[in-house]
């Protein structure tokens, strides 16, 4: 399936680094929708579908050296593929408000900046496996990723190999999503992650309200 008709639902994206508060925040965003009468749907990257939870595992537990960053991605994009095709388009298709933790920005951000795979060839994999459907408005929860990954300690979970990865890479994937903002105004937002959960999710509203009303 392409998406060459714009489907009558939206979709959003929370995307940004470890520990940035996005699914706290997703849920907040997916009630204020509700409560604004829409049909809402919360869902997540990567998983999200039959097949993509089970890639998510693959992923996300084990070594940090498990997979070299091209099997990565592709990964990635497999997951997103059955996302999208069994999960967003039909909700989309359906007038659904679709709420994404994470998509395409973040591969972009981790494995294109973080992982040095470069901006280049993620767009090559992209083109092919998602071509040029992209997110009605997207949020960038930024913040320092020392202060980010200190919030993901304790957390008891073993989905942590991309938390275990060096400084140095968090700090690429930052400025990975920076540069994606700057690259993509039109979509995105920056929203300064640092600051009270309550703080951060009147701003969300007051931008969704601004760039999607009712
Ligand atoms: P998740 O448990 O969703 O973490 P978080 O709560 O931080 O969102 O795990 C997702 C991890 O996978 C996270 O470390 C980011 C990474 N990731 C990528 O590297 N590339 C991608 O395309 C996606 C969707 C996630």
């Amino acid at each position: 399936m392409t998406s060459n008709s714009k489907p009558p639902g939206k979709f959003i994206t929370l995307e940004g680094g470890d520990g940035t508060g996005k699914s706290t925040q997703a849920r907040q965003l997916g009630a204020y929708l509700e409560a604004r009468g829409l049909d809402v749907l919360l869902t997540r990257e990567p998983g999200g579908a039959p097949g993509s939870d089970d890639i998510r595992k693959l992923l996300l537990t084990g070594d940090p050296d498990r997979w070299d960053v091209v099997g990565e991605t592709l990964l990635f994009y497999a997951s997103r593929r059955n996302h999208l095709r069994l999960t967003v388009w039909p909700a989309l298709a359906a007038g659904k408000w679709v709420i994404s933790d994470r998509f395409a920005d973040s591969t972009m951000a981790y494995q294109g900046y973080g992982n040095r795979m470069g901006a280049g060839n993620v767009r090559k994999i992209h083109e092919v496996a998602v071509g040029d459907f992209e997110p009605d408005l997207t949020y960038i929860l930024d913040m320092e990723v020392e202060a980010g990954l200190k919030r993901t300690q304790g957390r008891g979970h073993d989905e942590d190999r991309f938390e275990r990865m060096k400084l140095d890479f968090h700090k690429r994937m930052r400025a990975g999503f920076l540069e994606i903002a700057k690259e993509n105004p039109h979509r995105c937002v920056i929203v300064d992650a640092d600051r009270p959960i309550d703080a951060i999710q009147s701003d969300m509203q007051q931008i969704l309200d601004q760039r999607l009303p009712a």
